[in-house]
């Protein structure tokens, strides 16, 4: 038997209304802040992801879906958004429509990362980026924004963490410092961690060995080396997060994945998921745009996973999984009668409800059982005596109110269904 491929999961018809209770949350918010969807294709150019997320990060070495097309480019299913929308932001020329650009998503991403609870190969994110301005507003508004929609959904187990990681020119002389530090020390790393000595020092905070924590337990900190403006950014930024009420703490440790970011950073970790507990994570991201070739313009945003979130979200039980519900069920009493019953259901369908009949030759016992599985609001019934008599029998499954209606009435059904 062929089997869906492991770390990638299918998202049944019973899983569908969490994902789109969430999916309407996170509409709303994006709609309040006046944020405008976008959508880009699932690959792209392999030399996009290569320059924006970076060579050395692990996603790019090691968990892209990248293969040849027939015509031998090199094509790679997007592991993240940022580097797509910033590609279509240059392509499309958007910020000569828009000074500021604050678009949002929804999305599969694809990363070849060893699955586990939380981690998948295709998973799916929702998130911002806001394209145009360098306002400490922005940054705070894009976590005010992610928070929200986590609390909106009823997760209480919540911690932002945030950080700085100011400008490269700060950044690399605080990487000599580390490097530094870490020269007497390098035999006592981890294998990965030695590799990011060289490679990408500062991912060595990211390490979950415990040699490795405890080596870099006193080791200099980024935020101690920034440059004025980043730290003022920062303060200002911290501010506005203390003003919305937003519980936040400093995580000087904190270096996230993608080596687009600059100042600002930020995750929000769930204590309710396990080891994979980052619900989202971002950033500001000034000097993306320049790099894949366009006009030197600000950017900050965030992204977040949503299968992590929802299951955040049972382990909370944060919400009643919302009911399906159909509006009209018609039961078809006589046999003879299967014609006039689908015509019933044409026309309510025609008219807008969701209707549903029997298919599989049910007993009239069955069809009821049926109709209350499906949660169905009322149910008609075609067929009875007073259907000989010309009329149809309306059933409220809600409080049990029976009425009759005659055959030419079905206008009166429809407003008594829709109480309108
Ligand atoms: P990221 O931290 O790589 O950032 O991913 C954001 C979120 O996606 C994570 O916090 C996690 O919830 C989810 N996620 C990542 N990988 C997986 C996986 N294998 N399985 C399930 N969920 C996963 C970004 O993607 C940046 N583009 C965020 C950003 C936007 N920065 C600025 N703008």
């Amino acid at each position: 038997m062929i089997k869906a491929i492991t770390g990638t999961k299918d998202i049944l018809p019973l899983d569908i209304p969490r994902w789109k209770l969430l999916e309407s949350v996170v509409q709303k918010k994006m709609g309040s802040y006046n944020y405008k969807e976008i959508r880009t294709p699932v690959f792209e150019e392999t030399a996009l992801f290569a320059r924006g997320i970076g060579e050395a990060t692990d996603i790019v070495s090691k968990e892209m879906y990248t293969f040849l097309d027939k015509g031998g480019t090199s094509l790679t299913l997007r592991p993240e958004m940022t580097a797509s929308v910033v590609r279509s932001f240059i392509e499309h020329s958007l910020s000569a429509k828009q000074s500021l650009n604050k678009l949002f998503y929804v999305a599969p991403m694809f990363r070849q990362e060893r699955p586990q609870a939380g981690r998948f190969r295709q998973f799916h994110q929702f998130g911002a980026e806001a394209i145009g301005s360098k306002a400490p507003q922005l940054d705070a508004e894009i976590i005010i924004i992610a928070y929200q929609i986590l609390n909106e959904l009823g997760l209480k187990n919540l911690s932002v963490k945030i950080n700085s990681l100011g400008v490269p020119e700060s950044r690399e002389n605080y990487k000599l410092i580390l490097k530094e530090y870490l020269s007497d020390k390098i035999t006592l790393l981890s294998e990965e961690s030695k590799k990011r000595y060289e490679t990408n020092i500062l991912r060595i905070f990211d390490s979950k060995e415990e040699n490795d924590k405890q080596v870099m337990k006193n080791a200099p900190l980024l935020i101690d080396h920034l440059d004025d403006d980043s730290l003022a950014h920062f303060e200002e930024v911290k501010k506005i997060l203390t003003i919305a009420g937003i519980p936040f703490e400093e995580d000087a440790a904190l270096v996230r994945g993608l080596d687009y970011y600059t100042n600002t950073t930020f995750e929000i970790v769930s204590g309710s998921v396990g080891s994979q507990s980052a619900l989202c994570g971002g950033g500001r991201y000034d000097l993306l745009i320049e790099q894949l070739g366009g006009k030197p313009t600000p950017g900050v945003g965030f992204a977040a996973g949503m299968e992590r979130i929802l299951l955040a979200c049972e382990n909370e039980r944060a919400f009643e999984d919302p009911v399906e519900k159909i509006d009209l069920y018609i039961a078809r009493i006589d046999e003879n009668l299967t014609d006039n019953v689908y015509e019933l259901a044409l026309y309510f369908r025609q008219q807008g409800l969701a209707v549903e009949i029997d298919y599989m030759q049910r007993s009239v016992k069955a069809q009821m059982r049926e109709a209350n599985k499906l949660n169905s609001s009322f149910v008609l019934f075609g067929g009875g005596d007073e259907y000989k008599e010309g009329k149809l029998q309306l059933k409220n499954m809600s409080d049990g109110e029976q009425q009759l209606f005659g055959l030419d009435e079905k206008q009166s059904i429809l407003h008594k269904i829709t109480g309108k």
